[in-house]
């Protein structure tokens, strides 16, 4: 059993910190588990699928054409995104602006799949995201975290669910934040990006050889980080 002791008098332990990736289709539950995760082994929380989104905005708000490698490159020169814990969570600022909310509508939800093809914007946010991982007690969600961010990453998850269970989640998510829509284009929204996610030549989403697959149609979030903390603490006793 491996224990660092915190010292040498108080004989409190100081368990083994990991980075834990979290990869998966379009709304499995990712950030649920994620967010649950962190909070309950006091780790770092980071979503990268809000970075991409983030990015996407910039550039719908900045009419940049995707097809431009060098517009492409300019633009991404301009932006900086980082994470603040607020009162109503942990929030997504682009350029010291709060764009948590606007970055989870049906407008960016459409274009972010192409956006996160560019190689270009793949190897910036990709720098960030494994230096913030540097002093590991992480837990990172996305499609690409077990295979090309940290494919060293102790635990891998590779999250999935049922089409509709996952259509059916988003639709919940999107009406609770006051943008009804209609379940048929949620749906199409997020096989369109599996689609592109899967597909694409730069790090396409896939299950790292090493990741668990955990299906969670069938589990409550409860039941879902019970088996998952039950696979970290696996790790702390190593
Ligand atoms: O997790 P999300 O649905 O918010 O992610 C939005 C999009 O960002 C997703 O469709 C693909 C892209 N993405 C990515 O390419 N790589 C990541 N690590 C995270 C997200």
């Amino acid at each position: 059993m491996v224990r660092l002791w915190k010292g040498l008098f108080t004989f409190e332990p100081v368990m083994k910190r990991i980075i834990i990736a979290i990869d998966g289709y379009s709304s499995c539950g990712k950030s649920t588990l994620a967010k649950a995760l962190a909070k309950s082994l006091h780790y770092a929380y980071v979503d990268t699928g809000a970075m991409y989104r983030a990015v996407t905005l910039y550039f719908l708000n900045n009419n940049v054409d995707i097809n431009n490698r060098e517009a492409v490159k300019d633009a991404l020169q301009h932006i900086e995104i980082h994470f603040e814990r607020t009162k109503t969570g942990n929030h997504t600022f682009l350029n010291d602006v709060d764009v948590e909310n606007e970055i989870r509508t049906m407008r960016i939800s459409e274009m972010v799949s192409p956006v996160s093809t560019i190689s270009e914007v793949r190897r910036f946010l990709v720098a960030q995201q494994q230096k913030m991982g540097k002093r590991k007690g992480i837990v990172m969600d996305g499609r690409d975290i077990g295979t090309v961010v940290f494919p060293n990453a102790e635990l891998k998850i590779f999250l999935t669910a049922d089409t509709n269970i996952r259509t059916q989640r988003r639709f919940d998510e999107l009406a609770s934040k006051g943008q009804p829509t209609d379940f048929e284009a949620v749906k199409r929204n997020l096989l369109e990006r599996d689609m592109i996610d899967s597909n694409r030549a730069d790090s396409p989403l896939r299950q790292a050889d090493d990741a668990i697959l955990i299906d969670n149609s069938d589990l409550t979030p409860s039941e879902q980080l019970e088996k998952v903390l039950n696979m970290v603490h696996e790790f702390e006793m190593v």
